[in-house]
């Protein structure tokens, strides 16, 4: 494996500038867009407890086992999966398993800008003060002006994917590190005034409750299942950003020298604190202003302007959280793009800017189906039980969080626990044989995949 353990993009300076970049990935919508709405419609804490347990133990050690590939691969992910599996005596065609997790992200992305397009949109919406003092039927009419309107959400869907390829053409550590290095302090510390707020509200003891005290009873509901289990550990790998390739291409970029296990320790626990501080900036004001935790999508776009709209100051506070959503979304969606850039440079010498371009206007053209799955194409459907009503863009959201991540969780795990060598993942992980070892092997081997395999079942047969 010598000769491929070169680094040809360039790497991260150093172990912060890693835990920066891979928490910019990781940190996104999904912990402040998706994370509310979904604890909103499926049992509030028990969904929360769900969530937390999945990440502890099953997120965790897959973190870690999806960073060791990267960096002992250090290739785009298809020589990565194809170099891997020859090493273990395996069929070339893991690179198969590349291409899946391209096409993943490729997708993900391609509704990611979208959304992320709304939360720009609204900077300027709750910006100029159309909310002051208006109710929750005002606000839902303004959200319901953006999503019927294609032209408008194409435009910031163009101009999101604009300012990530900028950051994506200047390279790992010009455009990458330097950028995400500043964005993520900064999401972090806008976070803390929203919260700083939250807490001086009426609503705050009952957002504590609601999202930390679960009712279990719930879980004994037929369909709590599908409704609120599935969702939960879907939710997990997405808002870790696993099994999409973000993570191996961003541990390809990293040196040998550093932790793996610490590291993704680090990561994964300030992915989680930001979501729970991201509720805990949310649902007070849900709470305070009695709007309804269960609407959706457009629980941030429709509910949050309301509250904006009678604080004082909350023009100003409402500006800085879609700020803080965007910058959010604006550091996942680089990652996203990352992985089929790094494969376009290997695979077919194109410049990092050619490369940026080509991805970049594929993933545009995609997201033209979520732009009209809110309008001219709506359509309802059920899946396992899950009642949908917006067409394509549910259609991904299904494929995606109840598919696509937990099978690449499993093939993950499948692949780190039983056909990679024990002692080269030990190196990899520079652990020795004691505790922390073991826990991580025995979980990766046993724990993560029957796991997965038993949500499988339970989704499809029960
Ligand atoms: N983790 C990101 C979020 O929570 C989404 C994401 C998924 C990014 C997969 C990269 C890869 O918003």
């Amino acid at each position: 494996m010598q000769e491929q353990r070169k680094y040809i993009h360039g790497q991260w300076s150093s172990r912060w500038a890693f835990i920066l970049v891979s928490t910019g990935a990781a940190v996104g919508l999904g912990n402040i867009w998706k994370f509310s709405y979904e604890m909103g419609e499926r049992g509030g804490a028990v969904f929360v407890m769900v969530y937390l347990l999945c990440v502890a133990f099953i997120g965790v050690p897959l973190l870690m086992s999806e960073i060791l590939m990267g960096r002992h691969g250090r290739r785009n992910l298809l020589s990565t999966m194809r170099n891997l599996a020859e090493e273990s005596g395996l069929s070339r065609h893991w690179d198969l398993f590349g291409w899946s997790m391209i096409v993943g992200s490729l997708l993900i992305l391609s509704f990611y800008s979208v959304i992320a397009g709304w939360s720009m949109a609204y900077i300027f919406r709750v910006g100029s003060g159309i909310f002051s003092g208006q109710d929750a039927e005002f606000s839902e009419q303004v959200f319901a002006n953006l999503v019927s309107s294609p032209e408008i959400m194409l435009a910031w869907h163009t101009i999101f994917m604009c300012i990530s390829m900028v950051v994506v053409s200047l390279g790992v550590r010009s455009g990458l590190e330097k950028t995400v290095v500043i964005l993520t302090p900064m999401l972090l510390i806008l976070l803390l005034i929203m919260v700083g707020y939250a807490i001086s509200t009426e609503g705050f003891s009952e957002a504590v409750t609601y999202m930390f005290k679960p009712d279990w009873s719930v879980l004994a509901e037929p369909g709590a299942f599908s409704e609120v289990v599935m969702p939960a550990v879907g939710h997990a790998f997405f808002t870790l950003s696993l099994g999409m390739g973000s993570i191996m291409i961003y541990g390809s970029y990293l040196s040998e020298k550093i932790s793996i296990a610490k590291t993704s320790m680090v990561i994964a626990g300030l992915d989680t604190a930001v979501a729970l501080l991201a509720g805990l900036a949310i649902y007070p004001l849900v709470f305070t202003y009695g709007l309804d935790p269960a609407s959706g999508p457009g629980l941030l776009f429709i509910t949050l302007p309301v509250a904006f709209g009678q604080i004082p100051l909350g023009e100003l506070l409402g500006t800085l959280f879609f700020i803080l959503v965007m910058i959010a979304a604006w550091s996942s969606g680089i990652s996203l793009l990352e992985p089929t850039v790094n494969l376009l440079i290997e695979r077919f010498n194109h410049t990092r800017l050619k490369a940026t371009l080509f991805t970049g206007s594929l993933v545009w053209m995609l997201g033209i189906f979520t732009v009209l799955s809110f309008n001219h194409w709506k359509f309802e459907f059920n899946f396992l039980g899950q009642h949908r009503d917006t067409g394509i863009f549910d259609i991904l959201d299904v494929l995606i969080t109840n598919i696509m991540l937990p099978l690449h969780a499993l093939i993950i795990a499948v692949f780190v626990g039983w056909m990679m060598k024990r002692t080269l993942c030990k190196e990899e992980l520079h652990l020795r044989e004691g505790f922390l070892f073991k826990m991580w092997h025995v979980t990766i081997r046993y724990v993560t995949p029957v796991g997965i395999v038993l949500f499988f079942l339970s989704a499809f047969f029960g």
